[in-house]
């Protein structure tokens, strides 16, 4: 899906040292000294280490990493807020590294805005003033501005605020302030640089459920900085891992939990609940033997039951339908009865799930039964995948001490 997808940013190689020495410090770049090393040769911190990257149209891209990792460099780098010393950016397939002055103001008034963690907004002017304050310097007109920014003022819910001063909101409705004004120039990309980072827990999560509301409506490209694990995964459709100016690791929250690109990287999202964000499309066996309703009788499944050594199987319809599942005891007495199909022993009030239930919703299911899940297709039903429940139970517990204890102690009690 994602490979159909516009590239709205390509970032190539992209380096950014900063002190004085940076020839010298590129080539030792080159030559594979680290960050420290370079430090003390050279006097030159390294920003961002030759990241490659490309950010699809209307995408939720997060870019993660610890204090100094890099990530407010590499934002400043795309718009050119600061001078990358080697490398490309490609925006809407402009290269923006070759742009003189005046394409580079067009490109940050017209095309990208940037919210900042400190709201950045004016104290003597009121909150309509700070809104359109982007539009005053690109020297729109007095009425045009203040139609824009009431517009975006309208979009972050503030609505009956125009005319307070900042002081006079809340630290949320502040930022919904810097966000109205980096939405006044309807901008393709926006740059969120830690924007919630200074809000309080309750209403930063107001301020993301919100985002994410914005971005259905609006599909902009979103560029943005956390140091926050669990809103880079409330938030990102990716997340970029950085580490001393590297790009550690991209993709999707699930793709990096499931599958680590290094030990930082493994650290890094060790606390995160896993339950919540493993989904069945991830832990299903695909494509398993199924039994053809059909075709295959009591005997038809018994001999599939040999081969594969299971002692359960789905059971389909010839549009790979998923009508439930036979056990192996009740396929052999079916046999023994001559019956000529398993539709008396199909056992089909049994749970189904799709690709995008998570562990943590399929948990509950299997209390209620002992048979495997099915993964079906959400409209057609059709047989995506089985998850057996020890698979399921596994996945739940690792890493987990608590849950596993708890486990124990269940079994314990049998
Ligand atoms: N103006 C500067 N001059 C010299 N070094 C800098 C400058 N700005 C940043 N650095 C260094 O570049 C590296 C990356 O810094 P950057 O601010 O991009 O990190 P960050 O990931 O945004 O960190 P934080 O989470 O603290 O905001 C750090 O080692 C930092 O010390
Ligand atoms: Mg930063």
């Amino acid at each position: 899906m994602k490979e159909n997808r516009q590239v709205k940013i390509k970032v190539e190689d992209l380096t950014l040292i900063f002190g004085k020495n940076k020839e010298r410090a590129l080539q030792m770049l080159k030559d594979g000294k680290s960050k420290k090393e370079i430090l003390r040769e050279t006097n030159c911190t390294i920003g961002v280490n030759r990241a490659s990257f490309e950010i699809y149209e209307g995408e939720f891209f997060v870019i993660m990493g610890l204090s100094g990792s890099g990530k407010s460099t590499l934002l400043r780098c795309l718009n050119r807020l600061i001078e990358p010393t080697a490398g490309d950016i490609i925006i809407n397939g402009d290269n923006v590294t070759r742009k003189n002055n005046k394409e580079l103001l067009d490109l940050r008034r017209t095309e990208m805005s940037m919210v900042f963690q400190k709201f950045g907004l004016l104290p003597h002017r009121t909150v309509l003033e700070n809104a359109a304050f982007g539009l005053e310097i690109r020297g729109e007109e007095k009425d045009v501005r203040e139609v824009k920014a009431q517009k975006a003022l309208d979009t972050v819910g503030l609505r009956g605020f125009e005319h307070q001063l900042p002081v006079q909101l809340s630290g949320g409705m502040q930022q919904r302030v810097g966000l109205a004004r980096a939405l006044t120039n309807d901008p393709e990309v926006l740059l969120m640089d830690e924007a919630f980072s200074a809000l309080d827990p309750l209403i930063k999560t107001e301020m993301q459920d919100e985002l994410l509301g914005l971005q259905d409506k609006l599909s902009k490209t979103i560029v943005f900085i956390t140091h926050d694990l669990d809103e880079a995964i409330k938030l990102g459709e990716r997340i970029v891992i950085m580490k001393d100016g590297v790009i550690e690791q991209i993709g999707t929250a699930e793709e990096i939990l499931t599958n680590p690109a290094s030990d930082y990287v493994e650290a890094f999202v060790k606390k995160v609940d896993r339950k919540t964000i493993i989904t069945a499309g991830t832990l299903m066996y695909e494509k398993p033997t199924a039994v053809r309703f059909k075709k295959d009788g009591p005997e038809g499944t018994l001999r599939k039951m040999r081969t594969t050594g299971l002692d359960v199987l789905p059971v389909v319809d010839e549009k790979n339908t998923f009508l439930g599942f036979v056990w192996l005891a009740d396929a052999i007495q079916s046999a023994l009865n001559e019956e000529p199909t398993v539709a008396r022993i199909i056992q089909d009030s049994v749970p189904s799930v799709t690709t995008e239930a998570t562990v943590e919703e399929m948990l509950p299911l299997i209390a209620a039964t002992k048979s495997p899940i099915a993964v079906v297709e959400e409209a057609s039903k059709k047989l995506l995948g089985i998850i057996a429940q020890s698979a399921l139970i596994i996945e739940a517990t690792r890493f987990n001490q608590e849950d596993i204890h708890k486990l124990k102690e269940q079994a314990n009690n049998f």
